[in-house]
């Protein structure tokens, strides 16, 4: 079978499934042998076709009747095909041979012959631009970058500015780079720079966080594997690095994260407390509590203690005033990480907000009172509406007036280049 055929298999199983994208694209890496070049090419194909769903049905309704309603293999064959032809930088005579190929194989020369004039239309249009209708913006941005409208609504709030706005959207489709924390209970910053020279990787120190590194574009995962499984590094956003900077855990503290799997931000809690004090790393579902233990243990990390905990019961089971530190690195809807999860954009519905936020609040009731005086909270989402952000914590401080707000942060993939993010940090006075 070749890669389109699999990319295909794998389109299918999404939608028909209603599997994630980054979990299918993860199943099938693992359990076929392709090359390095066909896994590149078959997460971009898979990641693609999922986030530009929206452009490319409304491009293929410019030639079939009701696209969306085509069987799921034929629908998607064409998806696939076409996101070739107008995102990547492949022989056009390649795509249709490809497509056609499998149309015949599928459902007869007829169905080869369809799949062959649509391409060829696809082409021949692609030379003279593609038109979306300009009149209602919200819309022409939503079609153009593939996003709910109600997603563009909300972006709307954020940025007055068009022109920001769009690259905004642009940015939620495009990977962040590969960052890398560095494990510095194991290795110096400077010796682990010099490691990836070695093997002739170039790379930054991350610009809004302490040990992140950020890897040249493209570099491939597989080059820093050895890395990874001794424990030297792990990849994490900028993001969450810095979200547990502003939490500033100490030597010999008692922290509790509250929502804490699959641990990336516990270790590091950890790690900045230089492997001395206490960690509760709490999560509502128990197979997740795994994860942290295994990634506490591959990088050298013994205070690290996990229990499972429904957070908004946090202070039934645990008592009052036991922290000198929390982060509630919060469930939320996800808007930041779309270029990462891309079914994000159509799992997700603007009536979820309000349920999510709903549990936000009750989390951070919870905190706020498993909290000892004087001590610090960090409430952090990985998305960008205003009602699971700025709302909720400006509602929590008129209502418990004894916490002051001391740092409000919000990061954007355009300008940060790091996933969408709100972090904003809490002291307890009295
Ligand atoms: C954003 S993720 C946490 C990511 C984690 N902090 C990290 O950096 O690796 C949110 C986590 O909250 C957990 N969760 C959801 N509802 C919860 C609740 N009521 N109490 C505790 N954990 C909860 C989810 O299982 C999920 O693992």
């Amino acid at each position: 079978m070749n890669i389109r055929e699999h990319c295909l298999n794998a389109l299918i199983m999404v939608e028909k499934d209603n599997a994630y994208s980054n979990l299918v694209v993860k199943e099938y890496i693992n359990k076929y042998s392709f090359t390095t070049e066909d896994k590149g090419l078959f997460t971009n194909i898979v990641y693609g076709v999922v986030s530009h769903k929206k452009y490319l049905l409304f491009v293929l309704a410019k030639y079939i009747k009701r696209p969306h309603k085509q069987p799921f293999w034929l629908k998607n064959l064409l998806l696939l095909s076409v996101y070739q032809l107008l995102f990547l930088d492949i022989p056009h005579f390649a795509v249709v041979s490809e497509g056609v190929k499998i149309a015949k194989k599928r459902g007869g020369l007829t169905k080869g012959n369809f799949v062959n004039g649509v391409l060829r239309n696809v082409i021949r249009d692609k030379e003279k631009g593609i038109d979306i209708p300009k009149s209602n913006f919200g819309k022409y941005i939503s079609i153009k970058y593939s996003f709910p409208e109600w997603m563009v609504e909300e972006f709307g709030k954020l940025f007055k500015d068009s022109i920001e706005l769009e690259s905004f959207c642009n940015s939620l489709n495009k990977p962040v780079p590969l960052t890398l924390r560095v494990n510095t209970l194991r290795i110096s910053i400077e010796e682990f720079i010099s490691k990836l020279k070695d093997l002739g990787i170039e790379s930054d120190l991350s610009p809004i966080c302490k040990n992140g590194i950020l890897l040249e574009p493209k570099t491939p995962v597989s080059k820093i594997e050895d890395f990874l499984n001794s424990g030297l590094c792990v990849i994490q956003d900028q993001s969450s690095i810095r979200a547990v900077e502003i939490l500033g855990p100490k030597k010999g503290e008692k922290v509790l994260d509250m929502c804490a799997a699959p641990g990336g931000k516990s270790t590091y809690i950890a790690q900045l407390m230089e492997n001395h004090g206490e960690i509760l790393s709490c999560d509502i579902h128990i197979h997740k509590l795994k994860l942290i233990e295994e990634a506490a243990e591959k990088l050298g990390i013994n205070i690290i203690t996990t229990m499972l905990l429904d957070g908004t019961e946090g202070v039934k089971q645990l008592g009052k005033e036991k922290f000198d530190k929390i982060l509630l690195d919060a469930p939320c809807s996800g808007l930041g990480v779309i270029s990462s999860k891309p079914d994000i954009k159509w799992n997700k519905k603007r009536e979820d907000i309000k349920e999510i936020v709903k549990i936000q609040w009750k989390l951070l009731q919870n905190a706020g009172e498993l909290l000892k005086v004087n001590g610090t909270l960090v409430y952090s989402t990985c998305t960008l509406t205003k009602e699971e952000n700025e709302e909720i914590i400006t509602n929590f401080l008129q209502t418990y007036p004894q916490f002051k707000l001391e740092e409000e942060i919000r990061l954007y993939p355009h300008i940060h280049k790091c996933h969408g993010f709100y972090v904003a940090k809490l002291k307890k006075l009295r």
